[in-house]
């Protein structure tokens, strides 16, 4: 190779490099500071808008996705319906596949879901999901609800007689007495209606209204009651307390405490 075409390709390469070099300079000029381009020669950088109106705008107009229903979760507190006294809480326990609440043994974690505004309508006939993780009974089914008693005359709560339900947990049912699997059945074999839509929810002050539906639909006015750790539904308090020999059954009230809130999307 001829030393003039070598010494041409060099500086034709220095040029090409030197084309390019104001291209670099300028590039770097958007990162020095307002003192440096002052001292540079250079006009100061416009300020940064770190607070836009028409973003703030926007954020402030972007409404929250609507949440379509909410799970609320917690435990089941007894009370006396008279006193006030706290009994305990439904625990993951049986007693012959009942449930039973006492202070001393692992409250039963529950949950309900209800849309997330509630007409009055939506807050009755709900199931209390039974959230079971570890411990508790080999009876466990997913809802907590109400078992008729297997030596009930008929599956209907009555004023006229001392036919009463116990509480457990049992599958999914309409309103309506249903023999299905249920705690009290696996723990006895007998064929025990049950019923797992007998809740009503108030959402502002956690209490749990249980109902009975009898055979026919109706409503049974039901009173929730207490003897030792055990709860029963009846709807003549006076005829199961002489039924089952016991002056000390009390009338008690649910509530749903120490609770959690998931709004479902
Ligand atoms: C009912 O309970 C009382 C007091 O515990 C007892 O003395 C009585 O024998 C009981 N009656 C029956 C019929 O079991």
């Amino acid at each position: 190779m001829h030393s003039l075409s070598l010494i041409t390709l060099v500086l034709t390469a220095a040029s090409a490099i030197l084309a390019h070099a104001p291209v670099k300079s300028k590039r770097s000029e958007g990162l020095l500071t307002n003192a440096q381009r002052l001292k540079r020669g250079l006009p100061p950088l416009p300020p940064v808008a770190r607070w836009s109106p028409t973003r703030h705008a926007l954020v402030a107009r972007a409404s929250p996705v609507p949440c379509t229903t909410q799970t609320i979760s917690g435990l089941i507190e007894v009370t006396d319906d008279i006193s006030g006294t706290l009994y305990g809480y439904v625990t993951t326990d049986y007693f012959l596949g009942y449930s039973t609440f006492d202070p001393t043994e692992d409250p039963r974690t529950v949950s309900i879901t209800i849309p997330c505004n509630p007409s009055a309508d939506d807050l009755v006939g709900l199931n209390i999901a039974s959230l079971i993780s570890g411990g508790g009974g080999t009876n466990d089914h997913p809802y907590f609800g109400a078992i008729m008693s297997y030596d009930a005359s008929d599956n209907d709560l009555s004023s006229a007689n001392a036919n009463y339900a116990w509480m457990g947990t049992t599958d999914l049912t309409s309103a309506v007495p249903t023999v299905t699997s249920n705690s009290a059945q696996d723990a006895q074999g007998a064929k025990q209606a049950s019923e797992s839509p007998v809740w009503t929810y108030d959402p502002a002050t956690g209490a749990l209204t249980l109902t009975w539906y009898n055979t026919d639909g109706s409503a049974a006015t039901t009173y929730p009651v207490k003897v030792d750790s055990l709860l029963f539904a009846t709807e003549n308090v006076q005829h199961l307390a002489a039924r089952l020999n016991r002056s000390d059954l009390r009338v008690v009230n649910y509530r749903l405490v120490q609770t959690t809130v998931v709004q479902n999307r």
